[in-house]
């Protein structure tokens, strides 16, 4: 199903721009198998600078623009990957995370950046982990066809954002402990069980490839908010909810 010139992609060393520089030229492209957004013509991915030396864009990496709430590539679901190891899904994820990283988050599915397949990327940082068991932190992790298992009727409400949906966080449920499962770009099958914050982010994640976004999830309305306006307040009382409030950080959050 994927394609690499599915999405856009524009080497920053090609062009000589800092690190930090966003490139608005990266535009929107129609997902893989997508019906949504097929109005903008492709783009061969191989056109203009990489002509200069062919093969040399295998190393680089590019910062992917990332799709807003509202862009259809968001709410459809994304397809399986046939071939986790084919060269251009291990591509897809060196931008994913560079994108990832450029954006101060914690996770990133690939739908957020206008490819619609079952690929994300995520860790969690010291600082965001709790202290029980499968909630410690976690090196960056690749998860290609993912899979979630509850274990256990338990959720619980913590404050997420989404890179998706910027400038907004909300309470949402979550289940609290989960056994997740996937494949890496190496083909190694990963599975863990996570609890915790670590649950929180697999989850976030994984529901992007189902056209999901945080705030579908959400059964207070009232928990849903401008980030900075709530960070000014205390943000409301939503039952456990508080202690998580306090260390909320957008974007760290996301997703
Ligand atoms: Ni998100």
């Amino acid at each position: 199903m994927f394609q690499p010139s599915s999405y856009q992609r524009k080497s920053r060393i090609a062009v000589g721009r800092a690190a930090s520089t966003r490139e608005p030229e990266v535009i929107s492209q129609p997902a893989a198998g997508g019906k949504g957004a097929g109005s903008v013509p492709r783009k061969p991915l191989e056109s203009g600078l990489y002509r200069a030396r062919p093969g040399a864009h295998i190393d680089r990496m590019a910062i992917l623009k990332i799709a807003r709430m509202g862009h259809p590539v968001l709410r459809q679901r994304a397809a399986e990957v046939a071939d986790p190891k084919a060269p251009e899904i291990k591509r897809l994820v060196a931008d994913m995370i560079e994108t990832m990283e450029d954006a101060h988050g914690t996770g990133l599915a690939a739908p957020q950046v206008h490819v619609s397949l079952r690929v994300v990327v995520f860790k969690v940082m010291g600082v965001r982990a709790g202290d029980q068991p499968g909630d410690g932190p976690v090196p960056l992790t690749v998860l290609i066809n993912p899979v979630i298992e509850p274990l256990g009727p338990e959720t619980e409400l913590g404050w997420e954002a989404c890179l998706s949906v910027p400038g907004l966080m909300g309470a949402v449920p979550r289940w609290t402990r989960i056994r997740y499962s996937g494949v890496t770009p190496e083909g190694e099958r990963i599975e863990r069980v996570a609890a915790g914050f670590h649950a929180r982010v697999v989850q976030h994640e994984c529901d992007h490839l189902d056209g999901t976004l945080y705030p579908m999830r959400m059964t207070d309305l009232s928990l849903l908010g401008f980030a900075d306006e709530m960070r000014r307040a205390a943000p409301p009382a939503a039952g456990g909810v508080e202690a998580a409030a306090e260390e909320a950080e957008p974007e760290t959050v996301e997703a």
